[in-house]
């Protein structure tokens, strides 16, 4: 996108008034919002500007907005500059606004271009006559009669060189012109030939209810004793879930003591159980008692493993008991019961 900016000095007029109707129409706005709120009139206000200096908006333009509303100049300038249906420099009395976004082009867009090109030169510059100016832009919304172009505030769709050409010519002559679908497509219907939606049932409302109607029917044979042929004609397609859906996939493994078992043979090998009898194959290591008494804790308190910083430990809990200390001879229960408040325990009834 080009840099938004205001339009050079030299083509700025000199003055600028809002005529009586625009006047008019800005009081109406106006007074849509409460009292204060004027500035929400501001895009309103500026879009009838814009139309009033012929399609642009001159600083002057602003400025009289901006008095208008009774708002800073520079906040009205904002949003002028920030919206790019608002022209900040001068356009032809046909304004025309090339779609060049990836349907469009896919479309035939790059042939719409060069047909502008030509006719009207580059973007962003009036016509030698003033009757053309043009600018490329995104997406306008209209992708399903690609190519397309909006000139002033119509859309033109359906392009191809020829019909644009001549599009182009009727305007430059003041010729009455066709909005819309150049090759005659009623809005977006499909391109070559309507062939959905095309059975009459769905418009004249035989269609509401009918699958009410088909229950009511079957219900009522059902009730004469023809339920065999009711049901007949109910749709018997379902499909049978699969057993195995949502389950692990199971297969045999060999030498389990249930397939040994199937097999008729004994459910433990033979050679396992010979092997595992074998104290010479068994995992060899030393006992605590081997390997003689823990040492003692160096203090009372207990440990944690994960101190909050680097290098230092923490104490738990005071009532923890002493590492090491068998549960019956420990000071304090753990069960909780302790961090009751009114709870005592009476340890000689303790069982351990
Ligand atoms: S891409 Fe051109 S109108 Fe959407």
């Amino acid at each position: 996108m080009a840099v938004r900016k205001l339009a050079p000095e030299d083509m700025q007029p000199d003055t600028f008034v809002l005529s009586p109707e625009i006047e008019a129409f800005a009081d109406k706005e106006i007074a849509k919002y409460p009292p204060g709120r004027q500035a929400s009139a501001v895009i309103a206000l500026l879009g009838k500007a814009q139309e009033q200096a012929g399609g642009w908006l001159p600083r002057k333009a602003i400025e009289a907005v901006a008095a208008k509303l009774d708002m800073p100049v520079i906040r009205v300038m904002e949003v002028a500059t920030f919206y790019t249906m608002f022209n900040l420099e001068p356009v032809g009395k046909y304004f025309i606004q090339f779609c060049g976004t990836t349907p469009c082009v896919l479309r035939g867009a790059g042939d719409i271009r060069k047909v502008l090109e030509t006719r009207v030169g580059e973007q962003n510059h009036v016509s030698a006559d003033g009757t053309f100016s043009w600018l490329e832009v995104e997406c306008l919304g209209a992708c399903s009669n690609a190519p397309m172009v909006q000139i002033n505030d119509d859309y033109y769709e359906d392009l191809t060189t020829e019909n644009f050409e001549k599009l182009l010519d009727d305007l430059a002559a003041g010729r009455p012109v066709k909005t819309g679908s150049q090759i005659g497509r009623n809005r977006s219907e499909p391109f070559e030939a309507v062939n959905t939606l095309q059975d009459p049932t769905l418009f004249d409302g035989s269609l509401v209810g009918a699958w009410r109607k088909r229950f009511d029917e079957q219900a009522k044979a059902a009730e004469t004793g023809e339920n065999a042929a009711a049901m007949a004609s109910i749709p018997q397609e379902v499909k049978a879930a699969k057993p195995t859906a949502g389950r692990a996939i199971e297969s045999p493994v060999a030498d389990t003591p249930a397939e040994r078992a199937k097999e008729g043979e004994t459910p433990i090998n033979p050679t396992d159980r010979k092997e595992a009898a074998d104290p010479s194959t068994a995992t060899k290591g030393k006992s605590h008692t081997e390997e003689g008494a823990r040492p003692a804790p160096q203090s009372s308190k207990s440990y944690v493993a994960s101190p909050t910083k680097d290098g230092e430990a923490v104490p738990n809990s005071p009532t923890t008991p002493e590492a090491g200390t068998p549960p019956a001879q420990a000071e304090t229960r753990r069960d909780g019961s302790e961090s009751k408040p009114g709870v005592t325990v009476d340890k000689d009834n303790m069982t351990s």
